[in-house]
C-alpha cells in the first residue's frame, strides 16, 4: 500500500527548500543592554514604510538579541559589504558573543549602539512594535538615522552560499 506523505511536513519541507534559494541581504543587528553590546547575523530584514521611515527585523525567540529587544528598544542594522563574510560567520555563532566585536571596525554611534564602519549601510532604529509569531518575533523599528555607501555592494546569501548581485545589463 502506498504511504501518503504527511501534507504538513511536505509543505514545511518545500517551504524550507524555497527559502534556501531565496536570496537575501546579510546584516548584523546590534543592540545594547545593561552595559553589554551584542550582535547577530540576520537576513530577515525588510523596509516597511517611508512615513514613518521604518524597518522590520524577524528574530528567533531563542536568541539573545530577541531578549534584549524585549527589554529595550534601540537597535542598529549593519548591512554587510561583499567582503565581510568572516563577520557574518562570527556573528552567527562561530565566535562567542563576548568576542564578536574583536574583528571589524566597530564604532559607537551617538545612540550608544555599535555600528560597523566599512559596512555597505547602517540604519539606527527604535523599536515601536513587537509581534510574536511562531518561533520568531517581528520587531518594527522607526528609523532615526541611516547611511549607505556608494563605494560598496551588499553581501547576499543564497542556497547556503555567500554571493553578490550583478546588474543584468
Ligand atoms: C546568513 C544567516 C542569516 C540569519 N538570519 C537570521 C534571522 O534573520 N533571524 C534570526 O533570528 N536568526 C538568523 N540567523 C541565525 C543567527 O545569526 C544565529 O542563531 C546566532 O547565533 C544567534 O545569536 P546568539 O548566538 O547570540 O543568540 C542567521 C544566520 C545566518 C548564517
Amino acid at each position: 500500500m502506498d504511504t501518503v506523505a504527511n501534507p504538513q511536513e511536505a509543505v514545511r519541507d518545500n517551504f524550507r527548500a524555497m527559502m534556501r534559494q531565496y536570496p537575501a541581504t546579510v546584516t548584523i543587528i546590534t543592540s545594547h543592554m545593561n552595559g553589554v553590546d551584542h550582535g547577530m547575523t540576520a537576513t530577515a530584514v525588510t523596509s516597511v514604510s517611508m512615513d514613518p521611515p521604518s524597518l522590520l527585523v524577524c528574530l528567533n525567540n531563542r536568541t539573545y538579541l530577541h531578549e534584549m529587544l524585549q527589554h529595550q528598544p534601540h537597535f542598529a542594522v549593519n548591512v554587510l559589504a561583499k567582503g565581510q563574510v568572516e563577520l557574518s560567520d562570527a556573528f552567527s555563532g562561530k565566535v562567542s558573543p563576548e568576542k564578536r566585536f574583536e574583528a571589524g571596525h566597530w564604532v559607537k554611534h551617538a545612540s550608544g549602539l555599535m555600528t560597523l564602519h566599512g559596512a555597505h549601510a547602517r540604519v539606527i532604529c527604535k523599536r515601536t512594535v513587537a509581534v510574536p509569531y511562531g518561533t520568531h518575533t517581528l520587531f518594527i523599528g522607526q528609523v532615526t538615522d541611516a547611511f549607505v555607501s556608494d563605494q560598496t555592494c551588499p553581501l547576499l546569501y543564497e542556497n547556503a552560499k555567500y554571493c553578490s548581485a550583478h546588474p543584468t545589463v
